[in-house]
C-alpha cells in the first residue's frame, strides 16, 4: 500500500502540497488527475524519496519513505518502476541497453538472465524487434512503451505513470492504456497514473483522485467522479473553460475569461 498522509510541501513561498492524503491499495490503478502545476509530480516524486515532505507522511508498505536509511530506500526503489514523464531515455545506448540498465545497476543478475528478461519486457509492450535500435529511430509512443518495459524489466509491486500519455495522438493513446491495463491483470502491479486525458483515467482508473489546491479535492470510482456534483471537478473532467453557471464570464470575454482560460484550462504541458 502507498499512503500519503496529511502531506505538505513548499518550494520557497511557494506551497504546492498543502494537506495532500490519498491511499492506494493493492492492485489498484489510482489515476491522480489535476491542472499543470497542480502537484501532481511532486506527490508521486514523495513515494521514491526524490522528495521530502516539510509535514505530514508518505509509506510504502508499512515504511515511512522519508526516514529510510539509504541502503533500505534503494531496496524500496527496487519494487517501484517510475516511467517518468518525458520518456528519458539514453539517446547513444540501444533500446535493450535502456532497458536492461536497471538490472545491472542491480548487479544480481547474470548477463543471460538479463537479456532474457529483456527480451520478455519488449515482448509484453509489443515490441519484440527493437532491441538493438537506438531511441532516435523509434516513435514518441514506441519511447513510452519502451519506458514502460524498463519499469517492467524490474518486476517492480508498483509502477508509478507521470503523464503517460501526453502528447500522444489518440490511438496512440489507447495502446499505452492497454498495456497499462494489461500490467495490472498479468503482473498485478499496483499503480499509480498520473494524467489529465480523461478519456485514459476513466480507462485505466480504478479510482480516480483529483489534485486541487495542494490536496485531493474528491476521489472516487470512476462512476462516481463521472456523475460527481463538484463544480471544480465538473469544470475539470469536462474540459471547460469556466465555472458551471458563470455565464457572464463566457458571454463577456474580456481579461476575466482569459485569465480563467490560461490559467485552467491548460492541457499538455
Ligand atoms: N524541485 C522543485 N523546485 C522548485 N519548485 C518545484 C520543484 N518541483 C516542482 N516545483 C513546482 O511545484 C509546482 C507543482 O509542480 P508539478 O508537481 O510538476 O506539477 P504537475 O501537477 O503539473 O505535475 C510547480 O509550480 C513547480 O514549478
Ligand atoms: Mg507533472
Amino acid at each position: 500500500m502507498i499512503k500519503w498522509v496529511d502531506v505538505y510541501k513548499a518550494f520557497g513561498e511557494k506551497k504546492v502540497l498543502d494537506g495532500f492524503t490519498l491511499d492506494v491499495h493493492e492492485g489498484e490503478a489510482v489515476v491522480i488527475i489535476g491542472y499543470s502545476g497542480a502537484g501532481k509530480s511532486v506527490a508521486i516524486k514523495h513515494v521514491v524519496g526524490l522528495l521530502e515532505p516539510d509535514r505530514g507522511t508518505v509509506e510504502v508498505d508499512d515504511n515511512d519513505v522519508p526516514t529510510l536509511p539509504r541502503k533500505e530506500l534503494y531496496e524500496l526503489r527496487a519494487h517501484i518502476g517510475y516511467v517518468f514523464q518525458f520518456a528519458a531515455l539514453f539517446d547513444s545506448m540501444t533500446i535493450g541497453d535502456n532497458v536492461a540498465m536497471g538490472l545491472r545497476k542491480r548487479g544480481e543478475m547474470s548477463e543471460s538472465d538479463i537479456a532474457h528478461r529483456v527480451a520478455e519486457a519488449l515482448e509484453l509492450v509489443d515490441l519484440p524487434d527493437v532491441q538493438h535500435q537506438y531511441p532516435a529511430e523509434l516513435s514518441g509512443g514506441m519511447r513510452k512503451r519502451v519506458g514502460i518495459a524498463r519499469a517492467v524489466a524490474l518486476r517492480p509491486k508498483y509502477i508509478l505513470y507521470d503523464e503517460p500519455t501526453t502528447g500522444l495522438d489518440p490511438v496512440t493513446s489507447a495502446v499505452i492504456d492497454e498495456l497499462m491495463i494489461r500490467m495490472r491483470e498479468k503482473l498485478g502491479v499496483t499503480s499509480v497514473v498520473i494524467t489529465h486525458d480523461m478519456r485514459s483515467a476513466y480507462r485505466v482508473g480504478s479510482r480516480i483522485a483529483m489534485l486541487y489546491d495542494g490536496r485531493v479535492r474528491q476521489v472516487g470510482t470512476v462512476e462516481e467522479i463521472q456523475h460527481t456534483k463538484d463544480p471544480i471537478v465538473r469544470q475539470f473532467i469536462e474540459g471547460r473553460a469556466t465555472l458551471e453557471g458563470d455565464a457572464a464570464s463566457l458571454a463577456a470575454p474580456g481579461p476575466a475569461f482569459e485569465s480563467g482560460a490560461t490559467a485552467r484550462g491548460g492541457g499538455a504541458e
